[in-house]
């Protein structure tokens, strides 16, 4: 490799509106230790001249745990009967949001599966109740619904909303998800924008049959679609899924794309995701951070729900007391000397 090559493919990438697609196929290939370091090195600096030196904390409480789907990677797929399923009360929620204001975390991210028995209007409730009591940012994390349903729960007082599109290889994406409509959740994401949602999307690395150029189309899309926020996590096999036998995502892979997801969309909130965490040893959540990701999802959920909320195993921390990932996130950003920014953080993009 050619480090002088690099730089420049690297710079017009990061000068350019619209990048090159076989620019950016050539950097996410970069395997050479120096070419690494500059790639992380520019993310590092658009992140810090475009975010700051805050990391952003969204406190999240999954829920439920119930799914109609049967996406081949999840472990909330609804074949999985082994797992027991769960959904909280209001007051339980409510509790959580508590902890959350608690620790001074001004957003929550209301997670669950797609429960095709949620009932939009309680969830209304939930937002309703959440924006009467605190002052907080609710971000919705709960798939692919109707306009109707959206509309409710941005009226209710929603702020923000997150759907994966996970891949946007529509071939890849339908071999994934049985049932489910490549076109339909784009639609879905639209619909979002156009409620005035501040909307994040993202991506799995390491599926099954995935190629770099596909997570390049993800990239570009990212930037294309303006999306406020990022989300990129390692694929982590699953006992009760298809894709059981398959590798786990790889890590090197997975920050490559949230340098360049940095150095492309410039100001989007991009998240060093829980799955970083959790799919080896070590905690790359750290390596993320110091890579273009800007923000920390200390989880919310009850103890007692934690371990059931098993998208993929070994999820970190599902042992430790509510909150405790708050402190953990003060640890994680002295150490790289960031700050945590407890303000609630809403999207940049409109200041562009
Ligand atoms: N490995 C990694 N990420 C996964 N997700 C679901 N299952 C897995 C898995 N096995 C991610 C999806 C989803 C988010 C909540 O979790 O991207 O959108």
């Amino acid at each position: 490799m050619n480090i002088s090559k690099t730089k420049d493919i690297l710079d017009r990438t990061y000068d350019r509106e619209n990048p090159e697609a076989k620019d950016l196929v050539y950097l996410i290939s970069l395997e050479n230790k120096d070419d690494l370091t500059y790639l992380f090195s520019l993310a590092d600096k658009v992140r810090q001249e475009y975010m700051g030196q805050g990391i952003l904390l969204r406190g999240i409480v999954e829920f439920s745990n119930y799914c109609r789907n049967s996406c081949y990677y999840c472990g909330l797929n609804k074949n999985n009967a082994r797992l027991a399923r769960y959904k909280l009360t209001i007051q339980e929620i409510i509790e959580s949001v508590d902890h959350i204001i608690k620790r001074n975390i001004k957003t929550v991210v209301l997670q669950s599966g797609e429960c095709g028995e949620l009932d939009y209007l309680w969830l209304a409730e939930v937002i309703k109740e959440i924006r009467l009591k605190f002052d907080i940012a609710i971000t919705l994390s709960v798939g692919e619904w109707k306009e109707k349903e959206y509309k409710s729960w941005r009226d209710a007082g929603a702020d923000r909303y997150l759907l994966k599109i996970e891949t946007t290889d529509k071939k890849l994406y339908q071999s994934l998800h049985p049932q489910m409509n490549f076109d339909n959740r784009m639609r879905c994401l639209e619909i979002l924008r156009n409620l005035s949602y501040q909307v994040g999307t993202g991506n799995i690395i390491g599926l099954k049959n995935q190629t770099l150029e596909q997570i390049v189309g993800d990239i570009l899309f990212f930037k294309s679609g303006n999306f406020d926020m990022v989300g990129i996590g390692p694929f982590i096999p699953h006992p009760e899924t298809k894709l059981n036998f398959e590798p786990k995502g790889n890590v090197s892979l997975t920050l490559k794309t949230v340098a360049l997801a940095r150095i492309v969309t410039k100001n989007a909130h991009i998240p060093a995701t829980t799955a970083l965490g959790s799919v080896g040893e070590e905690d790359y959540r750290i390596n993320a951070l110091k890579a273009g990701a800007n923000v920390l999802m200390p989880n919310f959920t009850p103890l007692k729900y934690k371990k059931l909320y098993e998208i993929y195993p070994n999820k970190r921390c599902v042992d430790e007391a509510v909150g405790a990932c708050s402190f953990c996130a003060e640890t994680i950003a002295s150490s790289i000397n960031r700050f945590i920014d407890y303000s609630k953080g809403n999207s940049l993009k409109g200041a562009m």
